[in-house]
């Protein structure tokens, strides 16, 4: 059984559909990609799994169990982190309280430890722990979405566009970061993103995405080796 379990899903926003048919599998352990472009369902399908978008059919099974109907907090509680896209960090907190929240399931003894673990990851969240999340650079406001994901130690952690509006070297660093996070928890990672090239240098395997279908998937590996792949989403000819 595997531990997340994608069936099927379709997302609908009234008369728009968000996702038509989405089935995914995600591993212990594993970082697999959701490749496609804009509206492709992407968002909508890590928000269906947190309980955040309408589900109008299909499935979604946690060990087995199905994580329909739950409030998002009992989602997070089961062990599912999300990095929304947009980062949506409190600006008028500090990034200490950022994470602070993002500990709201973890009992209060253990949050500082947790925080700290977190700085260890990301030391420039630490250097700026007072500052005001809304006073920091695009890359550190991802990088404290990410930590604030991370506060309630996910078993899955799902990460929504990362890469969106950050210069390459700061999107390098990031994908070393989760690779060493991944590393160190053993998390399971889906990874939502129109940067193929670097979800797939990532990604043990993906899938992508067009109208809310799934139309290849494969290993990372497999993919980058698909010409059509590579015309439509990695930029060779
Ligand atoms: N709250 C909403 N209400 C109505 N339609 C929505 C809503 N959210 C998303 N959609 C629609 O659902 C479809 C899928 O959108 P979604 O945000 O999931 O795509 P995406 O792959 O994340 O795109 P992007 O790369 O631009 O973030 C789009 O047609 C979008 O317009
Ligand atoms: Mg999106």
């Amino acid at each position: 059984m595997p531990l997340l379990a994608i069936d099927k899903l379709e997302v609908r926003y009234g008369p728009i559909y968000g996702t038509h048919e989405v089935s995914l599998t995600l591993e212990p352990g594993e970082t697999v990609a959701l490749v496609g472009s804009n509206g492709a369902g992407k968002s909508s399908t890590l928000k269906a799994i947190m309980g955040i978008a309408p589900v109008a059919k299909g499935a979604i099974t946690l060990e087995g169990k199905s994580l329909l109907g739950l409030r998002p907090s009992d989602i997070v509680r089961q062990g599912i982190g999300y990095s929304p896209e947009g980062r949506r960090v409190f600006p008028y907190l500090s990034v200490r309280d950022n994470l602070e929240v993002g500990g709201f399931v973890t009992d209060k003894a253990t949050v500082g430890a947790r925080m700290e673990q977190v700085f260890g990851y990301f030391p420039r969240l630490r250097e700026r722990a007072t500052q005001r999340a809304g006073s920091l650079s695009g890359g550190e406001q991802q990088m404290l979405a990410i930590g604030r994901a991370l506060m309630s130690r996910p078993r899955i952690f799902l990460l929504d566009e990362p890469s969106l509006g950050l210069a390459p070297v700061i999107v390098e660093r990031i994908g070393e970061i989760i690779a060493e996070i991944q590393k160190t928890e053993q998390l399971a990672v889906i990874l939502a993103e129109q940067n193929a090239v670097w979800a797939l240098s990532i990604a043990r395997r993906a899938a992508i995405l067009e109208l809310g279908r799934v139309v290849a998937e494969g290993s990372a590996e497999t993919l980058r080796a698909d010409p059509q792949v590579q015309r439509a989403y990695l930029g060779i000819a």
